[in-house]
């Protein structure tokens, strides 16, 4: 069986083939409920351990999470392009021409759990994903009584993201309950340049990595978030067309 939809998948591109998506997150349909029998199992007495699950759900997690780096890196946004901001300490600085990379390096962190409710009568999916290692830059211009040119380049390590999807049995439904950075990672900077940088201190280096880092964490959730919810949408909706009358 193959499913094809089109979705405005990504900011600018209507269109967008996502059925690997579909079939990846049907996959986890069936793994899902897999793991839902295989509970019932267990409770029957039966010697099914979750141990073979939580393998088969991380497998199949990875391959899911690997196709969606490389979709990323496909529709542009590796590397993602920093929004233009004028800093002060001491001088001005403007930053132009900034560059996030590495956000197709988007890879599970832990173990995928998956739990069943019955009240609810959703089984709920932890995905814990991590960012190792991601680089930055921006061009900066600090104007004195002359222009100071150079780039300021850095580095975010081990940015953790909390997701959790849930599917409802009763409505057919995925949804995304979650998308949190859970641990904003460590920041480092440092400049890069011609000419005396005695004017280069410890305080400019981390003031500016306490300015930066709030801008890299929001364009990491908007760059990465909002793909997840568009696939999200997209697969209910093909579930709706396929399997509910
Ligand atoms: C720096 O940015 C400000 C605000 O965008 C702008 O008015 C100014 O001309 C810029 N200066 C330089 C040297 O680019
Ligand atoms: C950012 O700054 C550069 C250089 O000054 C300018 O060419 C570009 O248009 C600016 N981008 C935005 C979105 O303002």
């Amino acid at each position: 069986m193959s499913i094809e939809i089109r979705s405005s998948l990504l900011v600018g591109q209507p269109g967008l083939r996502i059925y690997l998506f579909v079939l990846f997150y049907l996959g986890l349909l069936v793994a899902m409920s897999l793991v839902v029998n295989n509970l019932k199992i267990i409770r029957l007495g039966f010697s099914y351990t979750s141990v073979g699950i939580t393998a088969q759900l991380n497998e199949f997690a990875d391959k899911l999470i690997h196709n969606f780096g490389h979709l990323l890196a496909k529709k542009g946004f590796d590397p993602a392009q920093l929004p233009n901001q004028t800093y002060h300490f001491i001088w001005t600085f403007n930053l132009t021409e900034g560059w996030l990379q590495d956000l197709a390096t988007i890879a599970r962190l832990d173990d995928v759990i998956a739990s069943y409710k019955s009240q609810t009568r959703t089984l709920n999916i932890a995905l814990p994903l991590q960012f190792d290692t991601l680089v930055f830059s921006y061009k900066y211009d600090r104007h004195v009584a002359l222009h100071h040119k150079g780039t300021v380049q850095g580095k975010i390590n081990k940015v953790k993201i909390d997701c959790q999807l849930s599917y409802n049995y009763a409505t057919y439904k995925v949804h995304l309950d979650k998308f949190d950075i859970r641990d904003s990672g460590r920041i480092t900077v440092h400049f890069t340049g011609q000419g005396p940088i005695d004017w280069i201190s410890e305080a400019l280096v981390n003031s500016l990595s306490l300015f930066l880092h709030p801008i890299i964490l929001n364009i990491i959730q908007l760059v990465i978030k909002k793909p997840i919810g568009h696939i999200v949408d997209g697969v209910n909706d093909a579930i709706s067309n396929v399997f509910v009358p």
